[in-house]
């Protein structure tokens, strides 16, 4: 049984229920630097613990592992301190947005006694497992090709992603592409589009609103994954998803969010025609619950939460295709059995490493680079 430290009640709200069911965990905290909500959140959950700073619940000696989701430029530094203190440490995405902090992370992670999981919610959404499942039953056969776009409108949000390089922030379609590959990125050409508008530039380091890059993936033959990025003014519905093709089968994202998604199926060539046959079928996908433990099971969609203590209940979301009881269940399970991860340093590294420089080859105009290998 481990006591669990939730920091950041902003997406990290969406964690606390999860944590407080899951048979594993004892305690449950949470840091939060804004006294009101944190406050609010400790009474509406029941917490056992409540802190201002990360420093703070640190020093007071309890607390056996933390997930921090706190605004990214601070995933680094907690990251470290949290290693350092002996605890276990999830974070949110982006492990880091440079190769050298990178390499500190995985430094840290090496001499630490805990452990580390980048808690990447693409690699639990219920469309992944589904796409690795259709892969492994070689529903997809050779796979040709595969590319993945996040748009997401920025306008409104913190003034922090003001002039975020979306390529710094591409973990969410570079994963799910390298997973089904069971490749890493070698090397990317990556283009900067449009050109921010003076209220979206923030430091002014990045130019651009929308970011798309070409990767090439280490396999024996050749295979290419584009992956395209954009933050500001580019008048799309959100979307955060994946197409991949094979040479016997192909699914892709729905190009509407909750919509259903699309399975292409080929035939033999008969012929008589030109081309083969492709059956095309919108698929509901199924939820992957069954492999949870069961007070989680209910909560990969959306629902009513009742709190310890006889507390009101609460409506709690379930965003990112179910994969948020997946995560805390993985990251709880491996601290538990002192065991790696399934997204521990190397992976996070490979996963979060193709964005940062494909971000360098679009300031460089395009220029192509090879992507470290961890
Ligand atoms: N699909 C995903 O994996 C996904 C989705 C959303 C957000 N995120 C990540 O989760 C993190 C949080 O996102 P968000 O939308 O809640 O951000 P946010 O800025 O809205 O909220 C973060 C919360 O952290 C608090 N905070 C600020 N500084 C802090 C500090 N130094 N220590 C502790 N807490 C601090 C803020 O007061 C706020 O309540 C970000 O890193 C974001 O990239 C990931």
């Amino acid at each position: 049984m481990i006591d669990l430290l939730v920091v950041g009640a902003g997406f990290g709200r969406d964690f606390l229920h999860l944590y407080q069911l899951h048979p594993g965990v004892g305690a449950v905290g949470l840091v939060e630097p804004d006294a009101g909500r944190l406050s609010e959140a400790v009474d509406a959950y029941g917490l056992d613990g409540g802190y201002a700073t990360l420093d703070e619940a640190l020093r007071s000696g309890r607390w056996d592992a933390v997930h921090l989701l706190s605004p990214v430029r601070f995933h680094v530094a907690q990251t470290l301190a949290v290693l350092a203190s002996g605890r276990s440490c999830a974070s949110a995405v982006p492990m880091a947005t440079s190769l050298d902090d990178i390499e500190r992370v995985m430094d840290a992670a090496a001499a630490a006694s805990g452990r580390y999981m980048m808690m990447e919610t693409a690699l639990y959404q219920r469309e992944y497992l589904h796409a690795v499942r259709l892969r492994d039953t070689g529903a997809l056969g050779r796979l040709t090709y595969l590319r993945g776009s996040h748009m997401q409108d920025l306008d409104g949000f913190p003034p922090y992603w003001m002039g975020y390089a979306p390529m710094q922030y591409a973990t969410h379609i570079v994963a799910p592409l390298l997973g089904l590959a069971e490749a890493r990125a070698a090397s990317v050409v990556c283009f900067g589009s449009g050109e921010l508008l003076p209220a979206h530039r923030g430091d002014g380091s990045n130019p651009f609103p929308l970011e798309s890059a070409l990767f090439r993936l280490d396999t024996p033959a050749p295979l290419t994954a584009q992956v395209t990025l954009s933050f500001f003014e580019n008048a799309r519905s959100y979307t955060e998803g994946f197409d991949v093709y094979g040479d016997l089968g192909a699914i892709e994202w729905p190009s509407v969010e909750g919509a259903a998604s699309v399975v292409h199926l080929a035939g033999p060539q008969d012929g008589a025609h030109r081309g083969r046959p492709i059956e095309r079928r919108e698929v509901e996908v199924p939820d992957r619950a069954e492999v949870l433990p069961g007070p989680l099971r209910p909560y990969t969609r959306p629902g009513r939460y009742r709190p310890p203590g006889g507390r009101p209940a609460l409506e709690v979301h379930a965003w990112h295709g179910g994969s948020h009881p997946h995560l805390v269940h993985e990251f709880i399970s491996a601290v538990v059995a002192d065991r790696e991860p399934a997204v521990g340093p190397a992976r996070a590294a490979a996963i979060t490493a193709p964005g940062i420089v494909a971000h360098e080859s679009a300031l460089q105009g395009g220029r192509m680079l090879d992507v470290p290998r961890y």
